[in-house]
């Protein structure tokens, strides 16, 4: 019988995965989403390569189902994008959704990414999806209203060799 993977498990070793394949110029960033009580809502996350050079970023993101559809997806993506143009110095971001992912597509438009080209991607054996790419330069980022806070910069941008 085969080792029982349970989510904790394979989560845990994805964030492993990230955390070991980080280093200087090339990383991920994982940003926890919760609510103010503590409940983990979601994840939004930031990959660069090659950061110091060329100075772009690409995120992903997934929230628990019950919190899709209520503009977080929006909000935390808007909020890693604050923070990668105006604390990190990304000059570009990029994303990319499946052609019927109709969210991911509505966040990207919402904070005024363009499309980008795409590709024919197979995410099992047997399957082709068609992937949209999108791009969003720092001057075309439509910004929220709010303000974003953050704490712990210093550290975080010295370890990513932003700094
Ligand atoms: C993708 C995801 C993060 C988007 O977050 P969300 O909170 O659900 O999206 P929002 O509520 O911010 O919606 C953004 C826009 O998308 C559109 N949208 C949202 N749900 C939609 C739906 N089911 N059908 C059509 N359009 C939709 C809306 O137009 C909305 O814009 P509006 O405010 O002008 O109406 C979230 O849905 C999710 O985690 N999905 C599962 C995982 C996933 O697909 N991740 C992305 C991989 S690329």
């Amino acid at each position: 019988m085969g080792h029982p993977w349970t989510l904790s498990d394979v989560t845990g070793g994805l964030i492993w995965e990230c955390w070991l394949r980080s280093q200087p110029e090339d990383w991920v960033v994982m940003f926890g989403i919760f609510t103010h009580d503590g409940a983990f809502l979601g994840a939004q996350d930031v990959v660069a390569t090659g950061f110091r050079d060329l100075r772009t970023v690409s995120t992903a993101s997934w929230l628990r189902r019950d919190a899709q559809g209520r503009g977080l997806g929006t909000e935390m993506r808007a909020a890693a994008l604050v923070w990668v143009f105006d604390h990190l110095g990304a000059e570009v971001a990029t994303t990319s959704a499946w052609d019927w992912n109709a969210p991911s597509l509505g966040v990207s438009r919402k904070l005024g990414y363009r499309p980008n080209g795409e590709a024919r991607r197979s995410p099992r054996p047997g399957v082709v999806e068609r992937e949209l790419r999108f791009r969003l330069p720092r001057e075309s980022f439509r910004r929220p209203e709010w303000e974003l806070r953050v704490e712990g910069h210093d550290a975080a941008a010295a370890f990513l060799g932003t700094a």
